[in-house]
């Protein structure tokens, strides 16, 4: 879950590498550090435990040559605490070659060992320095760079990406990969390498991406792809649809704040193209076609807020489509020896697209012989590329670690997918179809109606703000919700908070009920009929009886609710399965608020990272 950029071109590549990092330290944070070959040939470093920051004032103090070959990395630290020794990059022994690294290495202490036998020392605890001291004794075996990097890799076991240069190659960068996002971005007269598209959208919107066990060379003007046996490989092309501003804040006081009022776009814009008045249109489903209409089963697979948004697919599937659905978090679910079949579908869903756990249980799908089908906001991730069909959001760029429009944009290609299953296999009726494309068309402007009632909910915050422990109850699609609410609580102010489905209170959570105990409850439509609503109300009463301050998300005009909540939350009415949209962004609202409050990063929360690349 590191943040890597590479560089070859122009004398700027401080410049480069700073502003890609700035726009990836989001992926990881601990510390940061820059290697160059300067114009007269030099190798220069310099790297600093710490947020970006750290390093860029470390420069300023201190400058570096610039040169016109470079590499940048930000930590998130997995072997080796976050220090300067530990963050990157890492050199061989002579000192002429620089290395970087996001994953991990798993056979690096049997390599450690052969390396110290060989009279090598290392002065970290990193996985990382012992490929960069293997890189630089192949390099001594002669073949050049990316023939050393080649001999190098193949004796790796895990996850990595790496980029070297060496300062005999002045105008070379290196990269290869293995489990671990990289790509290339296509200049004039200058090449880039990162970690996602971010890393150089405000150069250059032409990329490429990199295989599986693939190895890349850029110079200034050229940019060759192997396997990594040496054997050329044509990439495909694609063109980036952020631009550079799309991943600024856009005037926003934080990413999170901006990403929370972009959820009406996101969710518009993952719609966009797909329903014509009636018609559902998923040409990207094409690989599955056939597919579709013999699967029995649906599997979904992903992690924290991801895995939420599948809980409610799940809801919305075994409606509309009529199939058995079931939820895993990706962790457990390769581990759990799951059933699968040919006739098995599993959906991954992941923002980034690189999440290991979802990624290595997707691998375990393929290899078991079930369809696979990836629900993902950033193009050309590893994750979309290993799956048979995949369903992008346009969620645009999430750049704050706790996700809200991509969750958001998440349902919404999850309820897309349920109603052209159910076209598929013909378990919903043509108007019915209609009805909840309709509602589902309506969402966007929902979420702008729910967005102006943040002043409120900012006042609730500041005067909760010395919490220690908050409660979220939902029931049915009520439930997701609150956990996510709870999730979004622990990520971004640091508080003790737990979701319960509301009817399992008490078998037991509600002995955690005393005076003044702050409750969220998800309260479903009066209009549900299966009478959830009375239930949840019940619900409440039981735990205002024993001194809850309960906050309630209801719809407006529900005016059972009002007598028993301290705090009522309204939200437009919607469908039962679509109110979930829009319950879920005054938590979010909250939570950003709450944490504002108590002074906490919102964008970088501590140990947390965006995209969790390690299992
Ligand atoms: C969400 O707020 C968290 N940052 C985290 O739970 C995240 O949803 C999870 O790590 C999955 O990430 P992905 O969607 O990129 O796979």
């Amino acid at each position: 879950m590191c943040g890597i950029v590479g560089y070859v071109g122009r004398p700027k590549s401080l410049e480069v590498l700073l502003g890609g990092l700035r726009r990836l330290e989001y992926r990881g944070y601990d510390s940061a550090g820059v290697a160059i070959i300067t114009e007269e040939g030099e190798l220069v470093t310099r790297k600093r435990a710490g947020k970006l920051q750290v390093l860029v004032d470390d420069l300023a103090a201190e400058p570096l040559t610039d040169g016109s070959t470079g590499i940048g990395h930000t930590r998130w630290a997995t072997h080796g605490g976050p220090t300067d020794v530990n963050a990157h990059p890492h050199l061989s022994r002579d000192g002429k070659l620089a290395l970087i690294h996001n994953g991990i290495i798993e056979n690096f202490a049997e390599l450690r060992a052969e390396l110290l036998a060989d009279g090598y020392t290392f002065e970290s605890e990193t996985d990382t320095e012992v490929a960069a001291k293997l890189l630089g004794r192949e390099y001594e075996a002669g073949g050049g760079l990316a023939a050393a990097l080649g001999r190098v890799v193949v004796r790796l076991e895990g996850a990595f990406t790496l980029l070297a240069l060496h300062r005999d190659e002045p105008l070379v960068v290196v990269g290869a990969r293995r489990n671990s996002p990289l790509v290339i971005g296509l200049g004039d007269g200058e090449n880039f390498l990162g970690s996602d598209v971010a890393a150089f959208v405000e150069h250059t919107q032409r990329a490429v991406a990199i295989g599986q066990d693939q190895i890349v060379t850029i110079t200034p003007d050229s940019v060759l792809v192997t396997d990594f046996f040496g054997t050329r490989v044509i990439p495909s092309e694609f063109q980036v649809s952020w631009d550079a501003s799309a991943a600024e804040k856009g005037g926003w006081s934080s990413f999170m704040a901006k990403e929370i009022s972009e959820q009406p776009e996101a969710v518009a814009n993952t719609l966009r193209t797909r329903i014509h008045h009636d018609r559902i249109e998923l040409p990207e489903l094409a690989g599955l076609e056939e597919a579709l209409t013999d699967i029995d089963r649906i599997v979904i697979i992903a992690c924290g807020t991801a895995s939420y948004a599948g809980m409610l697919g799940k809801y919305a599937l075994e409606k509309w489509a009529r199939i058995p659905v079931e939820v895993q978090l990706s962790h457990e679910f390769r581990y759990s020896e799951p059933v699968l079949t040919p006739r098995t579908l599993v959906v991954s869903i992941s923002q980034s697209g690189e999440t290991m756990d979802t990624l290595m249980a997707v691998k375990y799908a393929i290899e078991a012989g079930a369809a696979t089908l990836s629900i993902c906001n950033t193009q050309g991730a590893t994750i979309a590329r290993e799956s048979d069909a995949v369903i992008y959001t346009h969620a645009g760029p999430e750049v704050a670690v706790a996700s809200t429009k991509a969750f958001v944009a998440q349902i919404a290609a999850l309820y897309l997918f349920g109603l052209h299953l159910a076209r598929v296999r013909g378990t919903l009726s043509a108007p019915a179809i209609a009805e909840a494309l309709e509602e589902l068309s309506g969402i966007p402007a929902k979420l702008e109606q729910v967005l102006l009632t943040s002043t409120r909910i900012q006042e609730l915050a500041k005067w909760m703000s010395d919490s220690r422990a908050v409660l979220f109850l939902g029931r049915h699609v009520g439930y997701p919700v609150a956990l996510e609410g709870a999730l979004k609580l622990k990520e971004l102010a640091y508080i003790h908070a737990e979701g319960f489905a509301a009817g399992e209170l008490k078998h037991g959570p509600i002995a955690l009920i005393e005076p003044g105990q702050p409750v969220f409850v998800i309260v479903p439509s009066p209009r549900d009929p299966n009478s959830l609503h009375a239930k949840v109300v019940s619900n409440i009463q039981e735990i205002r009886a024993r001194g809850a301050r309960i906050l309630a998300v209801a719809e407006q005009g529900d005016a059972a609710v009002l007598p028993f909540a301290d705090e009522v939350i309204p939200i437009p009415l919607a469908g039962a399965l679509f109110e979930p949209l829009l319950a879920v962004v005054p938590l979010q609202i909250f939570a950003m608020e709450l944490a504002t409050a108590k002074g906490l990063d919102v964008d970088q929360p501590r140990n947390l990272a965006k995209s969790v690349t390690v299992e």
